[in-house]
């Protein structure tokens, strides 16, 4: 599993990183990076419950 961030729909929510902080991150700005890909199997469950909780759908997986 993959995941990307389109950084235009990112608004900061920070949904992301307090689903799943061992994928996501914030930067000092307050918008997401991903800090693993691909997403190791331990961390999928998570990762996807931020795509599917991202306010702004910002977030795709693959
Ligand atoms: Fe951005 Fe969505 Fe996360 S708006 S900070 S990718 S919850």
């Amino acid at each position: 599993m993959r995941v990307e961030i389109d950084e235009d729909r990112c608004k900061g929510h920070g949904t992301c990183w307090a689903l799943s902080p061992e994928v996501f991150e914030l930067t000092d700005d307050g918008y997401a990076v991903t800090l693993v890909d691909p997403v190791p199997a331990e961390f999928e469950g998570s990762a996807d419950e931020a795509v599917r909780n991202c306010p702004e759908r910002a977030i795709t997986a693959s």
